[in-house]
C-alpha cells in the first residue's frame, strides 16, 4: 500500500529552490523546477553526501562535494563520478499542498 505524506504547502518552495524533509528517519529533497515538484532521496549515489548541501542547475541536483549532477526528473547520473541513479518518488499537488507518494 502507497502513502502520501504531506510535504509543503504550494507556493512554500520558490522555483528553482528545494526544501529536504524527514520521513520515518529517511531524507528526501522536494524540488521545484519551474512550477513542477519533484522528489528524489536527499543522499548522493556516490558517496552518500546530503544533496541538499548542493545546488539546482537548470534540471539537476548537483552534488557538492564531487559534483555530479543527477536529473531531478528521472534520478539518472549525469556526470561522473556518480553512475547509479538516485530514487526519484511521484509527487501529487493536491488543494494547495504538495504530497509525495511512498510505497
Ligand atoms: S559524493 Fe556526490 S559526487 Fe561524490
Amino acid at each position: 500500500m502507497s502513502n502520501k505524506i504531506l510535504v509543503a504547502d504550494l507556493g512554500e518552495i520558490a522555483p528553482g529552490k528545494m526544501k529536504r524533509v524527514e520521513i520515518d528517519g529517511m531524507r528526501y529533497l522536494i524540488a521545484n523546477l519551474a512550477g513542477t515538484h519533484y522528489a528524489v532521496d536527499d543522499l548522493c549515489s556516490h558517496e552518500e553526501v546530503p544533496l541538499y548541501l548542493g545546488c539546482i542547475q537548470e534540471d539537476m541536483i548537483k552534488c557538492s562535494l564531487h559534483g555530479s549532477r543527477f536529473s531531478l526528473k528521472t534520478g539518472e547520473p549525469m556526470e561522473e563520478p556518480a553512475t547509479d541513479p538516485i530514487a526519484t518518488y511521484p509527487v501529487k499537488e493536491e488543494a494547495g499542498k504538495i504530497y509525495i507518494i511512498l510505497d
